[in-house]
């Protein structure tokens, strides 16, 4: 399973790139405000900039809705660097759009996806990446990881090549909850990714070991 950042925070981007498992960045219009970046000018350098930092595939969003919009402004963020993707919403204009993107060579990542429904079209439509929101559909009283499961049945099922993007991700336990029911990707805020390296005996042991290597140095 590859590992993505979720946010735009150039700090969080570095030290999650230092620790040498980050294989991409996804961002959307909440992260980059978040951040205040304000103007397409400053979008457009931020993202050239995480492109700069790390070598893999970064997650540009649209903020259009209408087919013609998408295209445009989705080639101008393809533009800024080789490893962009362009991410899109699920409606109908961005299915639309996702097909435009596929059959002139622009990778995607269909974003706010919640159904096994909404999954099965962003793969006929080619994207290149899927993104399940899983905390929000846990938040709303649905099993996030069960949708996982489905669609990984389902892609494997019909030999779809679009890959599972678990996405809104709140803990370590939903990476390895995601790892396991077959994503392909999750990408996670720097707290959760941190989270997998936390175990109680590890802290005991370890210091057991540095006070016994005491008696011996
Ligand atoms: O980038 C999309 C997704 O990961 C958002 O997560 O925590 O706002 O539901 P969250």
């Amino acid at each position: 399973m590859k590992f993505f950042i979720d946010t735009a925070n150039l700090a969080q981007i570095k030290e999650a790139n230092e620790l040498g498992i980050l294989d991409g960045v996804t961002t959307n219009p909440s992260l980059m405000a978040k951040e205040g970046i304000k103007g397409s000018d400053a979008v457009f350098n931020h993202y050239k900039t995480i492109c700069e930092m790390v070598d893999g595939d970064i997650s540009a969003e649209v903020i259009s809705t209408d087919f013609k919009e998408i295209v445009e402004e989705g080639k101008k963020l393809a533009a800024i660097h080789p490893n962009i993707v362009v991410k899109v919403p699920m409606i109908k204009d961005g299915v639309k759009a996702l097909k435009w993107f596929t059959d002139n060579g622009i990778r995607t990542n269909c974003t706010l996806v919640f159904s096994a429904g909404q999954a099965i079209l962003a793969a006929k439509a080619g994207a290149t990446y899927v993104s399940p929101f899983i905390g929000r559909i846990d938040d709303s009283g649905w099993d996030g990881m069960e949708l996982i499961g489905q669609m990984a049945h389902i892609y494997q099922l019909q030999g779809y090549k679009t890959e599972i993007l678990a996405a809104s991700i709140r803990s370590a336990l939903h990476i390895v909850k995601a790892a396991e029911m077959g994503a392909d990707v999750c990408t996670c805020p720097l707290e959760s990714i941190l989270g997998l390296l936390k175990h109680p005996l590890t802290d005991l042991g370890l210091a057991k070991f540095l006070e016994d290597a005491k008696k011996f140095s």
